[in-house]
């Protein structure tokens, strides 16, 4: 096996003697490459944001930026990535640098003042600007408010990174003065080609290895004889863990490049979501095919954790907060895993079975989600948290409800928040189906979906706060959704 090398603007550089679990963002600035910064080493800043090139949905190659303070540098093996130093472009003999666009742009229009977090603003926004299908809104204005630039940018693309000092106005002029790249771009022609194929690595340091199998039954093998390792996906959770509770593994395996777990098939009975697909790649491809999951994305972190974060990974935590499952629950999905021996399909609804546990056993892998169809056609992702993006869910609440001819035929409400797992809220669905779907049933039902769960008081909410979010869930739901029901 080739030893462990990653391509960083354009040169090649050996991993080693890095220990196994050294993030990108230190293996960076132990090369001098400083321009890529710590602010919280928790993916909360955004100031560590660097570009890697991956598998494009509209191209071969997309530049998507990353949280390095979470990736373990080994699970970059073979990859190729671009960090704030790498974007300027060689001048003229005895000229200096010429300016990336968007660093111009950034530094005309004052959007930077100690430039503590400008390197990883400047990478965020470059991979705004390379993103193929980001295209001029004739009707955008870009005014003070406006999500999106006359130029097509998604101030989302921004949404994990701060600022302390320079205040977003100038930053936010910044990104929607860019332009679109030229032919000449280096970065914008790299996009043509395919990104570097993921490599099987075994990265052994000391008593700790970093170990990626090129296929799923390889990895599966090797999940049967090392029980102890730890599984990785897009590190989010992973990451933080060991950066900030200093965990450390004997054996993580990485999963994340397996095209076992990277499919995505809309079939007419179900859409199978791959587990190691991550959320951006799942938003971009679904394209709004499943409103409820489509409401849910733009509130789930940031977009630099949605460009890493995996839906696996999401339900890997077995975390009662987690975003997806609530969502997953009311869609009725169910769960694919996969070991040595072939697969089995677990309701989702009876996969989890204690705060942080569930059905899934060491050695096996989620391969998949499967979402059966048709969709039921009232839904709605509530999420209340203490900031409207990027953060954790205070309580979470999905709905989806088949209301026809003015009576709710089914309903199905997951929940987040309440309960030492998610849940499903069965009192409120039985005593909302068969009902007509009017003011008097949901002032009747709320108080049932208020006493779902067993809420508990913590340092986010207290328990009184999410069961009173509750009950006020079923109103919002009716009143932004009866105009879009049939009756
Ligand atoms: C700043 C920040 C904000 C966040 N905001 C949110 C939020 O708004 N909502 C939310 O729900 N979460 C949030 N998270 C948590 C995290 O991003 C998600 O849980 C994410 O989906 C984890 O995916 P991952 O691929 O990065 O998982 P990893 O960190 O790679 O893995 C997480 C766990 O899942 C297991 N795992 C991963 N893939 C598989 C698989 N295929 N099969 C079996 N086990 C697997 C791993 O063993 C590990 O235990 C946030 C995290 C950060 C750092
Ligand atoms: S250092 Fe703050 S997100 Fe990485
Ligand atoms: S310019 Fe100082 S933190 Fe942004």
């Amino acid at each position: 096996m080739v030893a462990a090398r990653i391509t960083v603007n354009g040169e090649e550089a050996p991993i080693a003697p890095a220990p196994a679990h050294t993030t990108v963002l230190d293996f960076l600035r132990e090369r001098g490459l400083t321009g890529t910064k710590e602010g919280c080493a928790e993916g909360e800043c955004g100031a560590c944001s660097i570009l890697v090139a991956r598998p494009g949905v509209d191209k071969p190659t997309d530049w998507v930026a990353v949280n390095a303070c979470l990736v373990p540098v080994a699970a970059l093996d073979g990859q190729e990535v671009v960090t704030s130093e790498g974007l300027a472009t060689a001048g003229a003999p005895g000229t200096p640098p010429v300016l990336h666009p968007v660093q111009e742009e950034m530094a005309v229009r004052g959007g930077s003042q100690c430039g503590y977090c400008t390197p990883g603003f400047v990478c965020s926004m470059a991979a705004e600007y390379y993103r193929p299908d980001r295209c001029a809104h004739a009707d955008a204005e870009g005014g003070s408010g406006a999500e999106h630039g006359p130029n097509g940018f998604d101030l989302h693309a921004l949404s994990g990174n701060l600022c302390r000092c320079t205040g977003y106005r100038p930053i936010r002029d910044a990104a929607f003065a860019v332009g679109t790249p030229t032919d000449e771009d280096p970065l914008a022609r790299r996009r043509e080609q395919a990104p570097p194929a993921p490599v099987a690595t075994a990265y052994v340091r000391d008593d700790s290895a970093f170990l990626r199998k090129g296929t799923l039954p390889e990895t599966l093998r090797l999940l049967r004889e090392r029980p102890d390792a730890v599984v990785v996906a897009g590190s989010t959770d992973w990451g933080v863990e060991v950066n900030i509770r200093s965990r450390r593994a004997g054996c993580v395996v990485a999963v994340d490049r397996l095209p076992e777990l990277r499919e995505l098939r809309v079939g007419s009975d179900a859409i199978e979501i791959g587990a190691a697909l991550t959320l951006t790649e799942i938003e971009r491809r679904l394209g709004g095919e499943v409103p409820l999951l489509a409401e849910l994305f733009p509130q789930f972190a940031s977009r630099l954790i949605r460009n890493g974060a995996t839906l696996g990974g999401n339900l890997g935590t077995g975390s009662p907060i987690g975003d997806s499952p609530p969502a997953l629950l009311a869609l009725e999905a169910s769960v694919v895993l996969a070991d040595a021996d072939g697969e089995r399909e677990v309701p989702l609804a009876e996969y989890f079975t204690g705060y942080r546990q569930s059905v899934r056993r060491a050695d096996e892998l989620i391969r998949s989600v499967r979402i059966p169809l048709p969709l039921s056609p009232v839904t709605a992702f509530h999420k209340i948290a203490k900031r409207r993006f990027d953060d954790i869910s205070s309580v979470a609440v999905a709905f989806a409800l088949d209301v026809r001819d003015g009576v709710v035929r089914k309903a199905r409400i997951g929940l987040g928040g309440v309960a030492a797992t998610p849940i499903r809220a069965l009192a409120t669905e039985a005593a909302l189906e068969g009902r007509p779907w009017t003011a008097e049933t949901v002032e009747a039902v709320a108080p049932v979906l208020r006493d779902e769960g067993t809420p508990m008081d913590d340092h986010r909410a207290s328990a009184a706060y999410r069961s009173a979010m509750l009950g006020r869930s079923l109103l919002k739901l009716y009143t932004r959704t009866t105009e879009a029901v049939s009756s």
